[in-house]
């Protein structure tokens, strides 16, 4: 949440921090600002998207070669322009700060600041860095930061200018994210590569509980004692073509026609002639089928791949498996060991509760494989193992790719597992995995069906309730489906294991209520089309996702979505597709913009 832009060297920078704004404005949208500095400092700010900042900046040339932005999603303080950022510590001091995170112990040193003389001009934890730092401040902006740094509690990343220190930029970090991005003569920080993507691949990652003094000649790395680290160059091999809209009306629709690339480089070279490899699973054979449970934790739409992991992992490793939200387990006392495998699921690699739950979970002695699309994120440094999917940048809030790619994954894992531990036979084994080889073809054929969704969508959109349906691995599809309409059209869900719409929800069905029953071939298929009876029995429209060659399903439900053929379990990856496009599509006709849905930030590094 919040995306931080610092930019330190010898062009004007107006342009290249307003662009990194931009390119990191999936974090968070509330409102935005940029310090500019050259001798003097020049604060923008204001509430709304970037766009309304760079409209208040105006077109004309800044001098400043140094430079801070920030585009926020609040925390403390409601979102109003003194609450933007970057902000100011006394009038006069030469301190800005931008900030993402929480300051856990801002009321008291909110408090002991006052005592002290400070004033404060909003309502965020996070103007008392900067009142800390001007207190610090004695000549030395480095040591200003390191003092301040060391009296924060909470997770977050900060950087830091000051009037008096031209050509420095002094950052800090613990628990969010934070990257400089290396080009000659000329540094940048920030949250997340995509902000300087346009300019370098080349980065260096800050860890935590590190402090990052950019200056134009490098980077310097210090410990909280002020020892240098080292810090190695890495490049990255994102492009900034990724980053645009490629003539897509949104990035939500490109990353939804990507689908089939996600999992195809997803499978890549660890498919190949008939023999899986996961290289990353840094588990012996042994330790393998000694394994006595797995247990997924997520959030949001990784949840839900996990869930999907769950399945494939019992039916085709026979290893007993559970997953959880990563918020709730973190505060359980679960009960794992050496012999479980925690597989932590998430785009970003920086979801807090998600990191959270990983360092219980290895505390207490169970190995944790991290499956994340970021390369470097956090959680690939607080793991024992790391799988990647390989989606490409996703910008849009609503994640689409990740989710079919991190679906792929479990399929690649649950056989992997299976063919160690003996408990899938290898001919089976052998027809899955061609299967899986196939799964971007069967995904691109259904995608192309996008103009049977559209008039569902019609009919639809004005409304205000849509129940979701699904039993085994139509559940987590059925959540998934109805996480993506409630959170870009603002339409209220529910989804439920179709066997419990008896127990409570079936009293929401009305004539004419929209539901979408997953009704895909499998073994519980008969179940399903008994409740899709009570269901039309009620009067309630049933939107049937289902596997080509039903013909039946046509009697029973007003629309049908079909899915080319596959295995059952595979199923799953592709029933995905016409609920995201469904929501897409109702989303756009009600005149929302699906990229950046209200309230919400693509990376949640806040509990
Ligand atoms: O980065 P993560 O996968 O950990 O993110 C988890 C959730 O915040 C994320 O899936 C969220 O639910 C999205 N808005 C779903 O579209």
């Amino acid at each position: 949440m919040c995306g931080i832009v610092g930019y330190v060297g010898s062009r004007p920078c107006k342009e290249l921090l307003l662009h990194g704004l931009e390119r990191l404005e999936y974090r968070g949208y509330d409102s935005a600002g940029i310090c500019l500095m050259n001798g003097q400092v020049d604060i923008v700010r204001r509430v709304g998207k970037v766009s309304a900042l760079r409209e208040a900046v105006g077109t004309s040339a800044h001098p400043a070669t140094m430079g801070l932005a920030h585009t926020r999603w609040a925390t403390h303080g409601g979102v109003i322009e003194s609450n933007a950022h970057p902000i100011e510590a006394c009038e006069g001091s030469g301190v800005t700060v931008v900030h993402n995170g929480i300051i856990e112990n801002y009321a008291t040193l909110r408090r002991e600041l006052s005592a002290a003389g400070h004033e404060y001009h909003s309502d965020t934890d996070s103007e008392v860095i900067a009142h800390l730092i001007e207190e610090c401040y004695s000549g030395d902006l480095v040591e200003a930061v390191r003092a301040a740094y060391a009296r924060l509690d909470g997770h977050f990343a900060f950087a830091a200018a000051h009037r008096e220190s031209p050509g420095v930029l002094v950052a800090a970090r613990r628990g969010c994210p934070l990257v400089v991005g290396v080009v000659e003569g000329e540094m940048f920080m920030a949250s997340a590569i995509p902000a300087f993507l346009s300019q370098t691949r080349k980065v260096q990652y800050v860890h935590d509980d590190e402090i990052v003094v950019a200056r134009p000649g490098g980077a310097t790395f210090l410990s909280g004692d002020g020892a240098v680290i080292d810090r190695g160059v890495d490049e990255v091999d994102w492009d900034e073509e990724a980053a645009e809209k490629q003539g897509y009306e949104t990035f939500m629709l490109k990353e939804i026609e990507e689908q089939p690339d996600a999992i195809a480089e997803t499978i890549g070279e660890r498919l190949y002639r008939g023999r899986l490899q996961l290289d990353g699973l840094q588990l012996s054979d042994q330790q393998i089928r000694d394994l006595s449970r797995v247990v997924f934790l997520a959030c949001g739409t990784s949840y839900h791949a996990g869930l999907v992991g769950r399945y494939v992992l019992e039916e085709w490793a026979r290893i007993p498996s559970e997953s959880d939200i990563a918020s709730e387990w973190r505060y359980r006392h679960a009960v794992i060991d050496e012999r479980t495998l925690v597989i932590a699921v998430a785009q970003s690699g920086e979801t807090i509760d998600t990191l959270a739950a990983m360092k219980e979970a290895r505390a207490r002695g169970a190995h944790v494989l991290a499956v994340t699309n970021v390369m470097g994120s956090q959680m690939t440094r607080e793991c024992d193992s790391v799988l990647y999917t390989r989606a490409g940048l996703e910008i849009g809030v609503a994640a689409t790719k990740t989710f079919t790619a991190q679906v792929t994954l479990m399929y690649l894992l649950a056989l992997r597992l299976g063919l160690i531990r003996g408990t899938i036979d290898a001919t089976r084994a052998r027809a899955l995995l061609e299967q899986v080889r196939g799964l971007p073809d069967l995904a691109r054929r259904t995608l192309g069906r996008r103009h049977v969704v559209e008039p569902i969508a019609d009919r639809y959109f004005r409304n205000e309730f849509f129940l979701y349906l699904g039993r085994n691995m139509g559940l987590p599809i059925a959540l998934e489906g109805a996480l993506k309409l409630k959170e870009i059209s603002y339409i209220a869900t529910d989804a439920y294991a179709a066997g419990e719409m008896k127990h409570g929800p079936i009293a929401l069905l009305e004539e004419g209520t929209p539901v979408v029953v997953i009704a895909t071939d499998s073994h519980v298929y008969e179940k399903v089309v008994s409740n899709l009876e009570e269901v039309r029995a009620r009067g309630a429209h049933v939107i049937a996702v289902a596997t080509e060659g039903n013909e039946a399903i046509r009697e029973l439900a007003e629309h049908v979505l079909y899915l080319p053929r596959t295995e059952p379990e595979l199923q799953a990856a592709l029933a995905v597709l016409p609920l995201q496009q469904l929501a897409y599509a109702i989303a756009t006709r009600r005149g929302l913009d699906v990229d950046k849905p209200r309230n919400l930030a693509k990376t949640v590094t806040v509990e």
